[in-house]
């Protein structure tokens, strides 16, 4: 595996594989690996003839100096997850790698919904989440660029921009991975206590309920909201932020479940914000009440 800060070094590295053949696989991250990122770099390697790894911890996707500097960095171990699961070329570039010129002026925006659920919690963390996708991509150049479901806003904004803006990749989700007990594995949940822990699932439950009443012919999106946020309500250490049910294809909320739908919640466990989804199986109309 090729180690490398260079942008430049990126670019010929990408070309060089196109041009012998490959289809380049990208996984974009920020670092602190753990299972959803080593799903991604898997499905990478099975889809993709050369697979390359970005870890960037973006400054420009956060609102407080004090989150940016308390962002775990551990890149020896991820360097090592990288060689094992056979990626070719990791990315790691400083800040001014990236921003010689310091915060850059021209930025993507994300749109309306870049406002919405996350982005109302966390203004203009969008914008710096697809400016500096943007980027990457434009290094890696033509690619199948993968992005966890759990990230399920970042992940339709990440779509729109492919779209809107023609970037020449493929925006591909892999599924949420979760540890045994339904918690969506992530960086932030080494950050929680063994009681902060068992009461962050709560989030995963209330979707899953959200999710079984939907396949039991629930239809009406304020029961599937009023019922998870009682959920997450009665566990006294999570503090809900946002439950919603949106249209998979516009995220605009819905009063009823008539297609396809996904569930969202955010919560504050603690000190811990956390985030999870779950789509909503639609089974046409076959279990309407
Ligand atoms: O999901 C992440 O880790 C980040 O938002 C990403 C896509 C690497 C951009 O910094």
């Amino acid at each position: 595996m090729e180690v490398t800060g260079s942008p430049a070094r990126v670019r010929d590295a990408c070309d060089a594989a196109r041009a012998g053949g490959a289809t380049v696989g990208f996984v974009p991250t920020m670092g602190a690996l753990h299972a959803g990122h080593r799903a991604l770099l898997d499905r990478a390697r099975s889809e993709c003839g050369f697979v390359a790894m970005s870890i960037f911890v973006n400054p420009l996707q956060f609102e407080e100096a004090k989150d940016l500097a308390a962002y775990p960095r551990t890149f020896e171990e991820d360097h090592g997850v990288a060689e094992r699961a056979g990626c070719d070329l990791l990315f790691a570039p400083e800040r001014a790698d990236m921003f010689p010129n310091g915060r850059p002026e021209v930025t993507v925006d994300p749109g309306p919904l870049g406002d919405r659920l996350e982005g109302a919690s966390r203004p203009d963390h969008f914008r710096g989440v697809l400016t500096v996708v943007a980027k990457l991509s434009h290094l890696v150049g033509p690619c199948r660029a993968y992005f966890g479901e759990k990230d399920a806003q970042q992940l339709a904004l990440i779509r729109r921009m492919v779209h809107d803006l023609d970037l020449p990749a493929e925006a591909v989700g892999c599924p949420t991975v979760r540890d045994p007990d339904g918690l969506a594995v992530s960086s932030r949940n080494v950050r929680l206590s063994t009681p902060e822990r068992a009461a962050a699932l709560s989030l995963s439950r209330a979707l899953a309920a959200a999710a079984n009443a939907v396949g039991q012919g629930e239809r009406s999106a304020d029961v599937l909201r009023a019922e998870m946020a009682r959920r997450i309500g009665t566990e006294p250490l999570a503090r809900l932020d946002y439950v919603a049910v949106v249209d998979e294809r516009t995220w605009e909320e819905v009063t009823h479940v008539g297609g396809p739908a996904r569930a969202l919640v955010a919560a504050r466990v603690g000190d811990v914000r956390l985030i999870d989804n779950v789509a909503l199986v639609w089974d046409g109309g076959q279990g309407s009440r």
